[in-house]
């Protein structure tokens, strides 16, 4: 009897144990154990090898990568929601699908984004770090006052799976919630949010006490909230971002916050990751992940199976769960 081969499956980063396991049982699977990025040289060699590559956010799969793929390569799988840092034009263009892993992350985003929403006015990372340097000198009325959060008005820009997971969270803690999206909410989930669609980004943003990034990055989204929206902001506002750093002007944001134009800042996400605006770095009215929105065991998990399903149904002859289609875009 024949026996039908595997496809090549090549993972660009280490996953969790737990995936990798399976991948091995399922495919051939590369695994990457020293978890060193690729080069752009390693990524097109494997292109061309490839039957289905598992990329993540730190690969960039442009078009001059799409255009080193083989003639095997049908299936770009990969771990992650955002699919910002593949070219899907060149993809479909070269007859490659591309899929993600939506939904298993949502949760886990938005408690990242609840994190900064009460870290930053509530002054946390400050004050941990001046117990770490020894410098407190004990309570006092007047000492470390941030802002509080119940009563204020959060506007979230993107109201998708996990703007809605904050809107959620937010009402908890007593916020009102605003919304700008391409599209009004239904008015059941608007209703059960208590939520207020603005149509117009800049009149929402000059109205807001703190505003939340939680769309995807895309050529539309690419730094909407630039230098015109961010002097919009009013002094005492601030803002938060999970999503991506693109979706901000990096730049005029220090800026702005070096002029104490802003309250304060809380990201998971930079424009150029790893690196970042250095000034960030000393303003104490700043907190700065290093994006951990999905970082959690379980998320990491759910991402992988999410992989290999939609490697499973598309080797098998079926259409993936999470086919990405770049009309969606
Ligand atoms: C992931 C993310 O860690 O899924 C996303 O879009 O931003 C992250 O939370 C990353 O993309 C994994 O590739």
């Amino acid at each position: 009897m024949n026996k039908i081969k595997k496809p090549l499956v090549i993972l660009t980063r280490r996953l969790p144990d737990i995936i990798e396991t399976r991948m091995r049982e399922l495919f051939d699977a590369r695994l990457n154990e020293l978890d060193v990025a690729f080069s752009r040289q390693k990524l097109k060699e494997s292109m061309k090898e490839a039957d289905v590559l598992v990329p993540t956010v730190t690969d960039k799969i442009d078009e001059e990568i799409i255009e080193s793929a083989g003639n095997k390569l049908k299936l770009i799988a990969s771990f992650g929601t955002g699919v910002d840092h593949i070219d899907l034009k060149a993809a479909n263009k070269k007859g490659i699908m591309v899929t993600n892993t939506p939904g298993v992350l949502t949760e886990d985003t938005a408690d990242v984004v609840m994190a900064l929403i009460l870290a930053v006015p509530r002054r946390i990372v400050e004050g941990d770090s001046r117990i770490r340097s020894l410098n407190w000198k004990g309570w006092s009325p007047t000492g470390m006052l941030g802002h509080r959060i119940n009563g204020k008005r959060l506007g979230i820009l993107g109201m998708g799976r996990i703007g809605q997971a904050v809107a959620k969270r937010a009402r908890g803690f007593g916020m009102s919630i605003h919304y700008h999206n391409r599209n009004k909410l239904h008015p059941d989930i608007e209703s059960e949010l208590e939520a207020t669609w603005w149509e117009n980004l800049d009149q929402m943003i000059s109205r807001m006490d703190i505003i939340s990034i939680n769309c995807p990055h895309t050529p539309a989204t690419n730094h909407i909230i630039g230098k015109k929206q961010l002097q919009l902001m009013q002094k005492k506002a601030y803002l938060v971002n999970a999503a991506r750093g693109e979706i901000v002007d990096e730049k005029t944001l220090a800026d702005m916050l070096i002029d104490g134009k802003i309250a304060g800042v809380g990201l998971d996400v930079y424009e150029n990751e790893p690196s970042l605006d250095k000034r960030l770095t000393s303003l104490p009215n700043v907190v700065l992940l290093p994006h951990i929105g999905s970082a959690t065991i379980e998320g990491r998990e759910d991402m992988g199976n999410k992989v290999i399903i939609n490697i499973k149904t598309f080797v098998d002859g079926h259409t993936p769960p999470d086919r990405v289609l770049e009309s969606l875009i």
